[in-house]
């Protein structure tokens, strides 16, 4: 495993009740337009993107209450969510983490928006912080 595969902050993800809602309080509190917008079947929310220099930020809304982005709002309420770190190799970065004994949430990497490759790893390695780990463009291995 090489020294270090991160990059960049790649986003910080929010979680929001209402996304239109969200999405016009950022854009009027910011200044600055959406650029993205996707529903990620696979991880049961839908996002917006805005650009924020290199990163990104992500507003999430659950597609329903039993996803795990539905329960975190039910339990804890908007805010902060997730944040994702832009790697360049997110197989060897997993294999870094598990070498490390870091508790994954996602053993192999999956779909991400945007066309991106992402795994998630939990909280328990990054002291209470969910970790999602984006690679840009989609990998032989992301299921
Ligand atoms: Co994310």
């Amino acid at each position: 495993v090489e020294a270090s595969v991160l990059q960049d902050i790649d986003h910080v993800g929010i979680a929001v009740a209402d996304l239109d809602a969200a999405v016009r309080d950022y854009s009027a509190a910011l200044g600055i337009e959406p650029i993205h917008r996707e529903v990620v079947e696979d991880q049961g929310v839908e996002e917006v993107l805005f650009r924020a220099g290199s990163s990104y930020i992500q507003l999430v809304a659950a597609l329903g209450p039993e996803t795990p982005v539905g329960r975190f709002l039910q339990k804890r309420g908007e805010g902060l969510h997730h944040i994702g770190y832009r790697v360049t190799d997110i197989a060897s970065a997993l294999d870094r983490l598990r070498d490390a004994g870091v508790p994954l949430v996602d053993e192999s990497p999956r779909h991400g928006s945007r066309g991106t490759t992402v795994a998630f790893v939990h909280p328990r390695g990054f002291r209470g912080v969910l970790v999602e780990l984006v690679q840009e463009g989609p990998t032989a291995t992301s299921r």
